[in-house]
């Protein structure tokens, strides 16, 4: 197939975009992509691809910005229920730690899906990953956290595997067993991290590798909420180092509510990515410049939570760090199944350019979930994942929000058209019995 006459074709090639470098597009003007067997193969202008591959299947991209598929790094897409009680709280004035403190917020998610079997946690998600894709998001990660006991983890992450499976969205999984202290070890966060260090982890590990589907791949991402109210320094310290021993690559949530020093543990650690980090330090900030750690800013938690304060993404990239963007998509903080919409909210709230927020949201997000090498840009011999926006001129991601801009959504050379222009139908109410 050959997706041609694009008006802007933004491959975002030549890898992870670090400090100053951000926003380096890398545009081609009249594009086109030649995509075989579900990768790219050749990337060029339109009149020469035109030439030389006539005889190929063609999709017309015409007044139309082509550009890598949106990569979502940080999501805790699978749960059951909803919160919407609580932001009503929220909104009157109740804080979210004080909610979790009172054995709501994260906790409430807990009951529901450790109620909840594979299937119905399936079924919940499924819609809000439809969503995703119809926005264009290709890759997402997705996070456990809300079992907080190994079998309830363990469905978590056999509903992210399953979901995974069944495509066409694409997702990470992580293990996030230290997202909260669960209602039984109330008081007690010494003896639950004792739990994950000496049974959690090596119970997930022994599981994946017992799988013929997992077997071969690398293991999840092991991700911790280093928070007050949740898991000190000290105790994301052992979680982490435990979980690196045992081979798992590592995130955290750092610095999202208060500075506990998350952002420099994670450097130390050699974590993969650090995220939030709207309450980080300068020296936190030093440390991630001068690292590989990915900062990953989830501007829609502030926005959510009705707050003022965002990551400070300027200051990350002056010190020359690797900036990525995130939805968080939770249904506590965040519940945004739009990376578009991410992406008009760092323009304004991290003061991003379209540009830099466009290469955050790509090739540094694919980078953060360490699949830069297959996904994140338009390059021969990726993955052919690829969003082709309704309009010609790629600023306009950024500065138009709550709509939907994209046109078609391919992952893996299939292409999927979104409906977002069409005009609603009109439908006749069903007629009572009488009448
Ligand atoms: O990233 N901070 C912890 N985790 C999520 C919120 C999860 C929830 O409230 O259910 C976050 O904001
Ligand atoms: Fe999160």
């Amino acid at each position: 197939m050959l997706i041609h006459s694009a008006s802007q074709l933004l491959t975002l090639s030549g890898g992870p975009q670090r400090g100053a470098d951000l926003g380096r597009l890398a545009i081609i003007e009249d594009g086109a992509v030649l995509v075989r067997d579900g990768r790219i193969a050749v990337v060029g202008t339109s009149p020469d691809l035109l030439r030389s591959h006539e005889n190929e299947s063609m999709l017309d991209a015409s007044g139309c910005v082509v550009m890598p598929g949106l990569v979502d790094p940080h999501t805790h897409v699978v749960w059951a229920g909803d919160r919407a009680a609580e932001f009503e709280m929220k909104m009157a004035g109740a804080k979210y730690l004080d909610i979790l403190a009172a054995g709501g917020g994260i906790i409430s998610t807990v009951n529901k899906t450790r109620g909840a079997s594979i299937e119905i946690l399936m079924d919940e998600t499924r819609p809000r990953l439809a969503r995703m894709f119809a926005h264009g998001t290709t890759t997402a990660e997705a996070k456990t956290g809300y079992g907080l006991e190994s079998q309830a983890e363990l469905r978590m992450l056999q509903a992210i595997l399953a979901l995974d499976a069944s495509g066409p969205l694409e997702l990470a999984p992580t293990f996030m067993g230290a997202h909260a202290i669960p209602p039984e070890f109330k008081g007690d966060m010494q003896a639950y991290t004792d739990l994950l260090c000496t049974e959690m982890l090596l119970f997930i590990r022994q599981w994946w590798r017992g799988q013929s589907s997992t077997v071969t791949r690398s293991l999840p991402f092991v991700d911790v909420f280093c928070e007050t109210g949740a898991f000190d320094l000290a105790q994301t310290r052992r979680i982490l180092s435990r979980a690196k021993e045992l081979g798992f690559p590592i995130k955290l949530h750092a610095d999202e509510f208060v500075n506990l020093g998350g952002a420099s543990l994670g450097v130390e650690l050699g974590a993969v990515s650090a995220d939030h980090l709207v309450k980080i330090s300068d020296i936190d900030v030093q440390a991630l410049g001068s690292s590989d750690t990915v900062a990953v800013s989830l501007p829609c938690t502030p926005f959510g939570l009705a707050e003022s304060e965002f990551t400070p993404a300027q200051k990350i990239i002056a010190a020359g760090g690797l900036l990525a963007l995130a939805s968080d998509c939770n249904p506590g903080t965040a519940w945004c199944e739009s990376m578009q919409f991410v992406i008009a909210l760092a323009c304004r709230a991290l003061k991003l350019t379209p540009a830099q927020a466009i290469a955050a949201a790509t090739i540094n997000a694919a980078h953060a979930i360490r699949r830069a090498d297959r996904i994140g840009s338009l390059e021969p011999g990726k993955q052919a994942d690829l969003l082709i926006l309704s309009v010609p001129d790629y600023r306009q991601l950024g500065y138009r929000f709550g709509t939907n801009l994209a046109r078609q959504v391919i992952k893996a050379g299939r292409v999927y058209a979104v409906e977002t222009d069409a005009h609603p139908l009109e439908v006749e109410p069903t007629p009572g019995e009488d009448s």
